[in-house]
């Protein structure tokens, strides 16, 4: 290891035509985040002496999204050396390493980073991540002479058979010697079957100046580049496996992982256990304890202890759910605080909420929270008791203790241990169906 800054820039300016998207390529998300975004992610482990992302002239997006990092417009899409040229202001006299990654690559460890880097510290002007891909694909070759040293890359479109014979491959990920890149980028040419500047040949322009350039190689689950949105499937199914992982690591039992869908910053405790078919959404976090039950959906959500979830319960952005509480099948939970102990158990909306601790809601309760404008907010005290297929109109208030009578629409405030009840009252005919059913029969 060495102490040679790092200088990081991140390719992203490519249209990524292959998607066939409106959406630039390293906005598309894995586990719910941009790709970019899990590279600054990981880059930021390495305590780089910078960070530059090379975008195109429209992509507002991406520049908003890696904020505070510098971006550089690269005008013309030509080419991966192109767009490091773009950069060349930013790395002028730069004497450390230049990690060179691209932004449609997401997934390298930091690691890995760290060896690429490694190899030009120790005195490669260029050095290349490489891997041997399982599947048939289009990455660059490596070609090696006879003692094993790297010699050029040469991109599948320009290769002979024989250098397509060729496994190794180049993931993307190249560190330079700081000062020997600009001098290298001055020399690429566009002279290929793209008609681009391709930053790959720095290899072979390296090797002609004498210069080493070296070869470190990693794995494939960490190196597939997304050009496709099959690729980006197979990506997510890569960070997928790795949460799913993790959170048996850190003590949930998965019934069945390969169908708990995460998002990257899905925190579960201790002794959780998560039933099959349950998708989390952004900022869930849920303590020790915790049953999840089958096709449960769950985002922007805090779970207590203890607290048992579905089946098929959705949680949204805002619910917290106290120590024990209960949310059954059928029950839509937003910006609400359910108290601990406290139980809705079926077919409910609570939404801009607060119900106390061990508080019963009835199957079928509504609060009635938004008139078409405005949102308005249900308060129900500790112990309450709101019978099934009740409407609370919002602004509400039920004080502790308070009884609310099946199939009432509560539009007042109602007392501390009060019962409030409003239906029309119940009217008996005795044999009127015995009557009607006889006439009936007659006709
Ligand atoms: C590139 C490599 C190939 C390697 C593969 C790994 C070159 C010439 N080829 O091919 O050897 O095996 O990645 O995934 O480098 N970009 C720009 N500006 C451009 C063109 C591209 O910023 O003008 C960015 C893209 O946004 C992307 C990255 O560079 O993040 C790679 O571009 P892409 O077109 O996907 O290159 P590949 O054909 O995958
Ligand atoms: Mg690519």
């Amino acid at each position: 290891m060495t102490d040679t800054p790092i200088a990081v820039v991140i390719l992203a300016a490519g249209k990524g035509t292959r998607m066939k998207s409106d959406l630039p390529k390293v906005m598309h998300a894995v586990a719910g985040r941009p790709m970019i975004s899990h590279l600054l992610d990981t880059v930021s482990e390495l305590a780089p002496a910078k960070v530059v992302v090379v975008v195109g002239p429209d992509m507002d997006v991406v520049t908003k999204t890696v904020a505070p990092h510098p971006t550089c417009v690269q005008a013309d899409r030509d080419g991966t050396g192109g767009a490091v040229k773009a950069a060349a202001s930013e790395l002028q006299g730069f004497a450390g390493t230049v990690l060179v990654l691209y932004g449609d690559t997401p997934l390298v460890r930091a690691e890995t980073m760290r060896n690429a880097a490694a190899a030009c510290a120790d005195g490669a002007a260029v050095s290349v991540l490489g891997f041997q891909p399982s599947h048939f694909h289009q990455y660059g070759r490596l070609i090696t002479d006879a003692s094993g040293a790297l010699t050029a890359i040469v991109e599948a479109r320009d290769a002979s058979p024989e250098e397509l014979d060729v496994n190794l491959c180049n993931s993307g990920v190249m560190a330079f010697d700081g000062r020997h890149l600009l001098g290298l980028l001055d020399q690429l040419d566009t002279d290929n079957s793209k008609g681009e500047y391709y930053l790959t040949d720095t290899v072979r322009l390296a090797c002609a100046a004498g210069h080493s350039a070296a070869v470190v190689e990693g794995e494939e689950d960490e190196l597939l580049g997304v050009n496709s949105r099959e690729d980006l499937a197979v990506a997510e199914a890569v960070v997928q496996d790795e949460l799913r992982a993790r959170a048996m690591e850190d003590g949930a039992t998965l019934v069945e992982p390969a169908t708990v869908w995460f998002h990257h910053d899905t925190q579960l405790g201790r002794d959780v256990v998560v039933q099959p078919n349950v998708v989390f959404g952004p900022g869930v976090t849920v303590a020790d304890n915790v049953q999840i039950k089958a096709f449960s959906h769950l985002e922007g959500a805090r779970v207590e202890s203890g607290a048992v979830i579905g089946p098929y319960a959705r949680l949204r952005p805002g619910a917290q759910i106290g120590v024990e509480a209960h949310v059954g099948n059928f029950v839509e939970i937003k910006n609400a605080e359910l108290g601990a102990g406290a139980k809705a158990n079926h077919l409910t909306y609570i939404g801009d909420a607060t119900i106390g601790a061990r508080s019963n809601i009835g199957a079928g309760t509504i609060t009635c929270n938004y008139d078409g404008f405005g949102k308005y907010r249900t308060t129900i005290g500790a112990g309450a008791f709101i019978g099934s297929n009740s409407a609370l109109v919002a602004p509400v208030t039920i004080g502790d203790g308070a009884i609310v009578a099946a199939g009432s629409t509560i539009g007042r405030d109602v007392e501390k241990d009060a019962l409030s009840i409003e239906r029309a009252p119940q009217v008996d005919k005795p044999g009127w169906a015995g009557n009607f059913r006889a006439l009936k029969k007659k006709d």
